[in-house]
């Protein structure tokens, strides 16, 4: 038996010799590096690594080489292959990710850009304000009373057991409709509703009154000559200051959180008997700015506590008034500035803003509805 007669090479095509090898690689090369795109270097992928590229053409060649040529061509041409697998591979990673940086670049949303939509505007705090603590209350059963703008004297002043030489009364604070002595005035206080309530309403009676009131102060930063309170009534059997301390602490505690310590601080108001101040304590320094020269605290002055409203049981003689039996009933009352509760749940400092209408101050609130 002979041996294989390495030498013999019945036909050696053309397509597998280096040099063609080579330029197949090179035309591949310089395809591959032209794919400006995803798109593209998928079109020379398949002219060059697909089973339709010269380079697996010349491959099937092989098969018909002898042993020896056969080893030789075959890694010549794996060898190409991988140069040009590897050259696709290596502009693939290069084209997505200039894609995906381009992809980034356009989708870019500039979040500062003029727009050209139309401001809704949004409701003012005010208004949300109110309803919320008179949410407050709805949800303890009590209902909202009303009353007008334009208010009997009588039942602004003298009904609620303020005197007619009471300073409140004069042209200094008070919006007279028409001549001093037309017994009209703008309210200058919610506390009017109280009567209303108790006039009209069957007992027992719980309301709250929500609502804008007028004085003659000049807009400055804590003043300003139409504002709003919200005032609360209870009259039933058995009704306590404790009844009144708890309601105003939930509502505290409503408005500012849980953590609020609220004080009731005697005072004086003609229609309840005791009267009170309901205070918070400074949420800024919590007190500590007390006695501390040091730590000087601007939001409450260094006293520790900020005045909310004012509050008591109400007077019999006002009860005796609204025609109630002061011996059966008693009750009490409270009423604060909405303005200040929204100074102070949001560190507004200048009323200047809650009232000049520019929808930025507004909008800063939010969408609320
Ligand atoms: N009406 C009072 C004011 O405008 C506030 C007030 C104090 C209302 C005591 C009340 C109350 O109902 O009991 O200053």
């Amino acid at each position: 038996m002979s041996a294989p007669n390495k030498s013999f090479d019945p036909k050696s095509p053309a397509s597998l010799n280096a040099d063609a090898v080579t330029a197949m690689v090179d035309s591949a090369l310089a395809a591959i590096a032209l794919a400006a795109t995803l798109d593209e270097l998928k079109e020379a992928r398949l002219a060059h690594a697909s089973g339709r590229s010269p380079l697996s053409l010349a491959n099937r060649e092989i098969g018909s080489l002898p042993p020896a040529a056969k080893a030789e061509a075959g890694q010549r041409v794996g060898a190409a292959r991988g140069t040009i697998k590897q050259a696709l591979d290596d502009r693939a990673v290069e084209l997505e990710s200039e894609r995906d940086s381009r992809v980034l670049l356009e989708e870019t949303v500039d979040v500062t850009m003029p727009t050209q939509r139309r401001r809704m505007g949004s409701r003012h705090p005010l208004t949300t304000l109110m309803e919320r603590m008179s949410d407050v209350f709805i949800a303890m059963g009590y209902e909202i009373a009303e009353g007008p703008e334009i208010e009997a004297e009588w039942l602004n002043f003298d009904s609620l057991n303020i005197a007619p030489d009471h300073p409140a009364r004069t042209m200094q604070d008070t919006f007279y409709v028409g001549s001093a002595d037309s017994g009209v005035v703008l309210r200058t206080q919610t506390s009017p509703i109280q009567m209303r309530a108790m006039m009209t309403r069957e007992l027992p009676i719980y309301v709250v009154a929500p609502g804008r009131v007028f004085r003659t102060d000049e807009l400055d930063a804590t003043h300003t000559p139409v504002f709003h309170q919200i005032e609360g009534l209870a009259v039933d059997k058995g009704i306590t200051m404790g009844h009144l301390k708890g309601t105003l602490d939930h509502l505290a505690s409503a408005m500012f959180g849980t953590g609020i310590v609220t004080r009731l601080r005697p005072s004086y108001f003609p229609f309840t008997e005791p009267s009170a101040e309901i205070d918070l304590q400074c949420f800024v320094c919590r007190g500590e700015s007390i006695g501390d020269p040091e730590r000087p605290c601007r939001t409450c002055g260094s006293e520790g506590w900020i005045e909310w409203g004012g509050c008591g049981m109400v007077n019999p003689r006002v009860l005796r008034s609204a025609g109630i039996d002061p011996d059966i009933y008693s009750g009490f009352a409270f009423g604060m500035g909405v303005e200040r509760t929204l100074m102070f749940r949001h560190g507004v400092t200048d009323m200047h803003d809650m009232v000049e209408g520019d929808v930025r101050f507004t909008e800063a609130f939010g969408l609320e509805v």
